[in-house]
């Protein structure tokens, strides 16, 4: 007997091929997140669910006819704001993710998005493209300096250690700001020294936000918060969108309170805040950060993990909520 589960996405080739031996999959597999009718639909009779941040797992879906075989609810990804982790431990369901194999990615895209907001790549590469370049010259999109300049990190879990390490790489003094403070000899190795929020968000010119998306941090990054940056600061994203007040942004760089963004991830994803689209000081990427071949083949390795283990009656690698299993 193989477990029955419903995958509510494509997944890369070697992922779809284990689940298809290991497993008997339903599958949307459209270029398109699934519907709810789909969710619903595919669900019926499945003891597993492998989704994504597209998905909402909610009370009611979880309360449907549909999920009443329901065992284990395998995300693909690290975050999992999108399911109702309370309502899925009341019916014994467990939830499980991936961390560890995106930590490497996702700090690279921090990165990625910090050089380009600094060194204004999106805003360079429109001019190219649009056949506008009109040739070098000495004042001609200047941007600002990585090397030696102060990296302010929100959240110093896995993502926000390996995005230190880079920096170090970089020449940056690096502060961190996490609800924990390591230990001095872990400081050590991460080349950061702690600091209050405030006094990281008044002393850095870059600040990259890494904390897990909930009611706490939720807007934690709003008019207040970037009227203290540095006029001269960039705030990168690849958390979660609602992290950031999104409309508050918009004015903060469109009114050059603040240099410049780089966002990976959005409020109301994939939708835009009206006016962010139009600014020349903002670099955008479509939620890229655990993007290659290798992280999401690992990641969907680690899902079928999950839901053969809770299949088998075992308690999964990677669960959240493990009081399920008492
Ligand atoms: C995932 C992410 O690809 O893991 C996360 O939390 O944000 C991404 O890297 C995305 O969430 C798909 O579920």
């Amino acid at each position: 007997m193989k477990p029955r589960v419903y995958v509510t996405s494509r997944l890369p080739p070697d992922v779809v091929t284990r689940l298809e031996h290991e497993t008997v999959p339903a599958w949307n597999k459209e270029s398109r997140p699934a519907t709810r009718a789909e969710l619903l639909a595919g669900l019926d009779g499945c003891i597993g669910l492998l989704c994504n941040i597209n998905d909402r797992v909610d009370d009611e879906l979880l309360n449907s006819t549909s999920a009443s075989a329901l065992k284990v609810i395998a995300n693909f990804g690290v975050g999992y704001n999108h399911i109702d982790v309370t309502a899925a431990s009341r019916r014994k369901i467990a939830v499980t993710n991936t961390p560890g194999v995106l930590t490497d990615a996702t700090a690279d895209m921090a990165f990625a998005l910090l050089l380009a907001a600094a060194r204004r790549l999106g805003e360079g590469e429109r001019v190219v493209r649009a056949g506008s370049w009109t040739g070098w010259e000495p004042l001609q999109m200047l941007g600002a300096d990585v090397s030696g300049a102060t990296l302010g990190i929100v959240g110093f879990g896995r993502i926000g250690r390996a995005v230190a390490q880079r920096a170090q790489a970089f020449g940056m003094k690096i502060v961190y700001w996490n609800r924990t403070r390591l230990d001095p000899r872990q400081e050590s190795e991460t080349g950061a020294i702690h600091a209050p929020f405030e006094t990281l968000l008044s002393q850095s010119d870059f600040i990259s936000l890494h904390v897990a998306y909930g009611p706490a941090t939720h807007h934690l990054i709003g008019k207040a918060q970037l009227g203290l940056m540095k006029p001269t600061a960039y705030l990168i994203n690849t958390s979660r969108g609602a992290v950031i007040d999104e409309a508050a942004l918009v004015s903060a760089l469109a009114n050059r309170k603040i240099a410049g963004a780089g966002l990976d991830v959005f409020e109301y994803e994939p939708k835009l805040t009206a006016g962010l689209a139009k600014l020349d000081n903002v670099v955008l990427a479509p939620h890229l950060g655990s993007a290659t071949l290798g992280t999401r083949t690992k990641m969907g390795m680690i899902a079928v993990d999950n839901l053969l283990a809770a299949w088998a009656g075992k308690r999964p690698p990677d669960c959240v909520n493990p009081e399920v299993f008492g």
